[in-house]
């Protein structure tokens, strides 16, 4: 099957972008890997845009499907825009013992989110905040774990966490 894909969605620059990236990472284990992270770190609402999966998988010669699995298998890729803060909560059986679940609701309700699933990933309408839920950060000692803007809290405590929220909620409403 061959790439027959419409890109005309792309900006030029991000096409270019693409390019660089490609080219940078072709021929590496594990490139289709690189590619999409540093694309998805390069995206100002990290995440991944499916016309981006698409021009990937042109540029690469890698079948859109595969490209696609990849994108979806891996729970560090984001297929939807992210908040400008995200709060990460384990629901690991570790961290679910010690509470974890409790933290993910109060911080659900903090921020006026009400999705009733477990695994989630939410972002607030401003675009402000992302809860994401993660199957384990492998820190099970320090349950219940929490990562917030990619630094990670352990035995983290509801009220700690309630105050380290409205601090970034008040930072980014000066
Ligand atoms: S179960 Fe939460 S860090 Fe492992």
């Amino acid at each position: 099957m061959t790439n027959a894909i419409t890109t005309s969605a792309l900006r030029p620059e991000d096409q270019d972008l693409i390019d660089r990236i490609v080219t940078e990472k072709a021929g590496h284990p594990g490139a289709l890997l690189g590619i999409l992270e540093t694309l998805q770190e390069h995206n100002r609402h990290k995440y991944l845009p499916m016309e981006t999966l698409d021009y990937v998988a042109v540029r690469t010669g890698i079948p859109q499907s595969q490209v696609y699995g990849v994108a979806t298998f891996f729970a560090l890729f984001n297929l939807e825009p992210q908040g400008l803060h995200t709060i990460s909560i384990c629901r690991g059986t570790a961290c679910h013992t010690r509470g974890s679940r409790a933290l993910l609701e109060r911080v659900k309700l903090q921020l006026g989110l009400r999705d009733s699933g477990d695994k989630l990933t939410l972002t607030t309408p401003d675009g402000r905040f992302s809860i994401r839920t993660v199957a384990c950060f492998g820190q099970c000692a320090l349950a219940p774990v929490v990562e917030v803007d990619h630094a990670i809290r352990g035995h983290v405590k509801e009220q700690a966490l309630i105050r380290e929220v409205e601090t970034l909620r008040r930072r980014n409403a000066e």
